[in-house]
């Protein structure tokens, strides 16, 4: 049987889906991934051109990637709206077993996880996060977003969450000149990616990943 938690090879915590029979990150690396998908290929390419940026996240999961945007925001002192989705968030019990605030000396692990759902709060000074407890499909807002994390489990799993359809309700949530970006780069996702407009550029993936994706509107 799979253990609920696993030690990545960067030393970081991930959790394990019975219910979905994947890792909730590369056992390669858990900060590699961010670091390179979605910190390299969508935070800081937005940072470099304007001081506010809205966030989009579908999969909020452990909450790592906003734990390590958070950090990054601060050190680079830009003003972050960040709403993250997740249909089925994780216990208490699994938080507890995550070893994020000890690896990176902080107490913002915690305080991601505090924060109350529904509602943006301010967890860092400039830093709001809105945690919303729903499923992609039937998600409906009304705003845009610069950056898009698209982290949801790999299409052999969960085949209904990379298709046209739900990219095209993505598309629409991407403000002129965003990015959507994803640790996934099959044929089949990057298709139904240049199907609904987005321009599809492939870059080097981080450790156990040759390519991953950046999407642009
Ligand atoms: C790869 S994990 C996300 C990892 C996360 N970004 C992190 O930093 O830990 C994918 C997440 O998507 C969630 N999920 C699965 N189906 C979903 C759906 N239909 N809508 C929203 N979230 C979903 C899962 O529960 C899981 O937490």
């Amino acid at each position: 049987m799979t253990e609920r938690v696993r030690i990545a090879d960067d030393g970081l915590a991930t959790l394990y889906s019975v219910e979905f029979n994947q890792h909730y990150h590369s056992v390669r690396g858990v900060g590699d991934e961010a670091e390179t998908v979605y910190l390299g290929l969508g935070f800081r390419k937005k940072a470099s051109e304007m001081s506010q940026i809205a966030i989009f996240e579908m999969g909020f999961g452990t909450g790592f990637n906003v734990l390590m945007t958070a950090l990054e925001a601060q050190r680079l002192g830009t003003m972050v709206y960040y709403t993250s989705i997740e249909a089925f968030p994780i216990s208490q019990e699994d938080i507890a077993l995550l070893n994020y605030d000890t690896e990176f000396d902080t107490t913002l692990f915690k305080k991601i996880h505090e924060a109350a759902w529904g509602e943006f709060i301010e967890i860092i000074p400039h830093f709001y996060l809105r945690k919303i407890n729903s499923t992609l499909q039937d998600l409906v807002l009304d705003t845009a977003f610069d950056v898009i994390y698209y982290d949801a489990f790999a299409p052999s799993s969960q085949p209904e969450l990379w298709t046209e359809d739900v990219f095209r309700k993505l598309y629409q949530m991407t403000n002129d000149g965003g990015v959507l970006t994803t640790y996934c780069s099959k044929t089949v996702v990057r298709r139904a990616l240049e199907a609904v407009g987005y321009r599809v550029e492939k870059h080097s993936g981080p450790r156990g990943k040759r390519d991953v994706i950046r999407a642009v509107k």
